[in-house]
């Protein structure tokens, strides 16, 4: 989508669409004052009439109000003007989104909304509109051979009104934010909804390298099977041997820093497809665990946008890629192996699969001498349990990089939570026959998993992110959400020192 600033008369503004809130009650913002003003009270005349009082999310499109230069009005509910929050703002735009793909217009022009949601700034809810409005008019075709619900007049073109000129710079810049965070989004979306029999290790390792042929700072390395074996990427590969897709570490490396800077890393699970291995998983929704790739595909997502930011800092995105099936090759329970570190581990059961290809990745980032390791995994269905489709799972032992974290969360509303990664769960991975069992029993799932990745990143300062409660949703929306792209993105802004 093409993204502008604009500003001067809004009366005289011309466009196919023009957006203005109004409150419970049929009280005006600004921009509708203003309209109501050049349109001889015609506005809140029309508004009388009780067709559109301002609740969240109510919509009305109207046409040719005399002395008002655009074609169409959309008159957006805001809800009640001394409550408004930006959880409304974001419901309202969703049904902006809803409105515009269905109407003939294929530009818009949005006016923020003046009073702002409680506590939000100017940037942030630019932000947040263009990445509200990219997400709804999202659509999968790939695999499609009609798509019968595209819309006739897609949305091409959104412009962003802004009242104070001076404020145009900083509109300008969150609308370049968030057009790289959008095109991420939409790449991790593309991969995660993608089925398994076409995203594959191989296809994504092609993905990451089709990547950097657009961008000249990115460079993708990918090893096969022979050089990890040499490597001693051992527990990688026992869940590769399951499967008849040849298993790929994608290594990418984005420059954008002097050479001596300590570069940060982004690791992913890129398990392409989990049926679980011997310990099956059941079969309802097992489709789902095509999305089981959404940490690698989250971080070429990142790797995207910070291509398109110029991003100047030093990044590595490490992808772990392979399928986990059943087989007569496959991982058996009580099998062990010894990881990449040195450690063996004994694997009680093969489902737990996503830690096994994380430890042998974040060994492997030892070499890169990397001043954070941020993984990011769909690691456990308890922690899906634990706290639903809202935030991620945030596991580090470093408050500075928890609040970083946090913090980069709630900007971009890619929520993460922190939940406790103390000593005290270790226990739960004791095994009586090698140094570490693959899984700690009911208890705490999720965080024996994180317990479990920590013995593998104590050479750096390390998060892990458990986003399989967030990267994708279930039922009749099924389908990737391209989450924690935007969290990532905004990190990476900070970390850069371009916020
Ligand atoms: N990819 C799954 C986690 C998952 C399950 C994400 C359901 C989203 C929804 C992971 O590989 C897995 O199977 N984890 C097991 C671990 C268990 C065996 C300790 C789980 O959560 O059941
Ligand atoms: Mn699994
Ligand atoms: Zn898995």
């Amino acid at each position: 989508m093409e993204l502008k600033c604009k500003t001067g008369e809004l009366a005289n503004h011309k466009t196919p669409c023009l957006i203005i809130g109004i409150f419970e009650k049929r009280r005006l913002t600004e921009a509708a004052e203003r309209i109501d003003t050049a349109s001889n009270g015609r506005l809140s005349a029309l508004l009388k009439k009780g067709d559109l009082n301002g609740e969240i999310g109510q919509t009305l499109l109207l046409y040719e109000l005399p002395g008002i230069a655009a074609e169409r009005l959309l008159l957006l509910g805001l809800g009640k003007r001394n409550e408004f929050t930006r959880a409304n703002y974001r419901q309202a735009l969703g049904a902006v989104a809803l409105v515009l793909q269905q109407s003939g217009a294929e530009s818009a022009t949005l006016t923020l909304p003046d009073p702002l949601p409680r506590g939000l700034d100017l940037y942030t809810a630019a932000r947040d509109a263009v990445l509200m409005i990219e997400d709804k008019c999202y659509r999968y075709t790939r695999t499609k051979s009609e798509d019968k619900q595209a819309p006739k007049h897609p949305l091409k073109r959104l412009n962003l009104w802004i009242e104070k000129r001076s404020e145009i710079p900083n509109a300008e810049r969150a609308l370049r934010h968030a057009q790289a965070m959008a095109e991420g989004i939409r790449l991790a979306r593309e991969l995660g909804n993608l089925p398994g029999n076409l995203c594959t290790p191989t296809y994504l390792a092609e993905q990451a390298q089709a990547l950097s042929e657009h961008c000249p700072r990115l460079s993708v390395e990918v090893l096969d099977e022979g050089q990890m074996q040499a490597l001693g990427m051992n527990a990688l590969l026992s869940v590769a041997r399951g499967s008849r897709q040849p298993p790929k570490l994608i290594i990418a490396h984005y420059r954008g820093a002097a050479a001596e800077s300590r570069p940060l890393a982004l690791v992913g699970k890129g398990l392409t497809f989990d049926a679980g291995g011997i310990s099956l998983k059941q079969a309802a929704e097992m489709d789902e665990m095509k999305f089981d790739m959404a940490g690698g595909a989250a971080v070429l997502g990142a790797l995207r946008a910070a291509c398109l930011l110029d991003l100047p800092l030093d990044l590595i995105g490490v992808i772990p890629a392979t399928e986990n099936l059943p087989d007569g090759a496959a991982n058996k329970p009580g099998d062990i192996v010894t990881s990449l570190s040195g450690q063996t581990i004994e694997i009680l059961n093969t489902d737990a699969e996503g830690r096994l290809i994380l430890a042998d990745a974040l060994t492997y980032c030892e070499r890169f001498n990397p001043e954070t390791v941020l993984d990011l995994a769909t690691l456990t269905g308890a922690c899906v349990i634990a706290l639903g489709k809202h935030p991620a799972g945030l596991f580090t032992s470093d408050d500075r990089l928890a609040n970083e974290l946090i913090a980069a969360g709630e900007a971009t509303w890619d929520r993460v939570w922190r939940l406790p990664l103390w000593e005290d769960y270790q226990e739960q991975l004791n095994s009586n026959f090698a140094d570490m069992a693959n899984v700690g029993g009911r208890e705490a799932g999720a965080i024996t998993a994180a317990c479990f990745l920590a013995r593998f990143a104590k050479k750096y300062r390390w998060a892990h992110l458990d986003i399989a409660g967030i990267a994708w949703l279930s039922g009749k929306e099924k389908g990737a959400t391209g989450r924690p792209v935007a969290l990532l993105t905004h990190w990476l802004l900070m970390r850069a020192g371009s916020l």
